[in-house]
């Protein structure tokens, strides 16, 4: 069976990006399909500035808010990452096997250290190491597809890097993983700047849908969403980059193709109701499910502590088999 493993880190509200762009093929496919493991990477949250209750409060969420949009722990295994120690130790030996200039590469260290160190901030050296813990996560379980939104993709293919490289100096270890992206709506973008990815920690939330807002808010910021001064509803992301990401929204909650409504609509107003109005039905069920689990924090915490058993079981022999492996005495 094949094995998916992937992951959502708890630095904001989740938006409607990691809903269309990762989790809703996780619950919809993935775990009805595939030996699957999903995790809360809170560990990833710790390499920017934090504020340590608001990491524990929003990984709490994070994993209700999993639970809410239909993962079901009796068919996937839902855990968060700091529970499971193997992770950590096998990032260790997979920066022993990464170079440094190879994770400076990395679009996210660039985009990430750049203002910060122009701002006269310090960077944390766990920014830079980030993709060999999240190579870890991946190579841990013996994970043959990463489900995830395009933006992962470089992340990705490096954990395919560190496991080729591994097994070629230390003899077959892992299993070689490989990203795989939803057909629509790989990179949703902020209804504010559509050429820039709707992320989850945006200065302003104008341009983001979050999966708590209600009604009236998602409707606004729909509404509100930049667009360009043409008139024309065609699907060109170039050109008209506001239009497509909407044409995207919608076909993704509406499961359709978004070249087929472009040419349907005449107006940007009506393109923009009809995409607040599929983004509402699609977001109900889950803020009511998640109002409901939210009051119950000790099934939350429940599932996250046996999803954690489980998977330290999953990870425990090959992460032992690694450091074999690669020369350290067993203990
Ligand atoms: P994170 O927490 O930023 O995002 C979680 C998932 O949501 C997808 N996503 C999007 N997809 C489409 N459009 C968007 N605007 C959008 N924003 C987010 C992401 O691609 C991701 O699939 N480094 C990862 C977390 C991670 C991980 C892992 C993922 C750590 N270890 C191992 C997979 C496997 C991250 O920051 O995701």
């Amino acid at each position: 069976m094949t094995r998916i493993f992937s992951g959502i880190k708890p630095t904001g509200h989740l938006t409607l990006g990691n809903y269309l762009g990762a989790l809703r093929r996780w619950v919809e496919v993935d775990q009805h399909e595939a030996d699957a493991l999903f995790s809360v990477v809170d560990l990833h949250a710790l390499t920017i500035d934090h504020d340590p209750a608001r990491v524990r409060r929003l990984s709490r969420q994070a994993a209700t808010m999993m639970l809410a949009a239909g993962l079901d722990p009796e068919l996937c295994t839902l855990f968060v990452q700091s529970h499971v120690d193997e992770h950590t130790r096998l990032s260790y030996l997979l920066e022993c096997t990464a170079t440094d200039g190879e994770l400076r590469r990395m679009i996210q260290y660039k985009e990430k250290s750049a203002p910060a160190r122009a701002a006269g901030q310090s960077v944390r050296v766990s920014l830079l190491t980030y993709p060999a813990l999240m190579a870890a996560d991946i190579l841990a379980y013996g994970t043959d597809e990463v489900p995830v939104g395009e933006d992962q993709t470089q992340h990705v293919e490096l954990a395919r890097d560190l496991a080729v490289r591994f097994n070629q100096r230390y003899g077959h270890t892992f299993t070689v993983p490989k990203a795989t992206h939803p057909s629509v709506a790989a990179r949703v973008m902020d209804l504010q700047d559509p050429t820039s990815k709707m992320g989850k920690s945006h200065e302003s939330g104008a341009g983001i849908i979050y999966l708590l807002d209600d009604a009236d808010v998602v409707r606004k910021k729909v509404m509100r969403a930049v667009t360009d001064s043409g008139t024309d509803v065609a699907y060109d992301r170039e050109n008209s980059p506001g239009i497509a990401n909407l044409l995207e929204i919608l076909a993704s909650c509406s499961g359709g193709n978004p070249m087929e409504p472009a040419g349907v609509y005449e107006s940007y107003g009506a393109l923009k109701k009809d995409t607040a109005d599929a983004v509402v039905e699609l977001l109900r069920p889950i803020r009511e499910r998640y109002a409901e689990l939210a009051a119950d924090a000790g099934h939350v915490d429940e599932v996250v502590k046996k999803g954690a058993e489980r998977a330290r079981g999953m990870a425990r022999p090959r992460v032992n088999a690694a450091y074999e492996a690669i020369g350290l005495l067993p203990g």
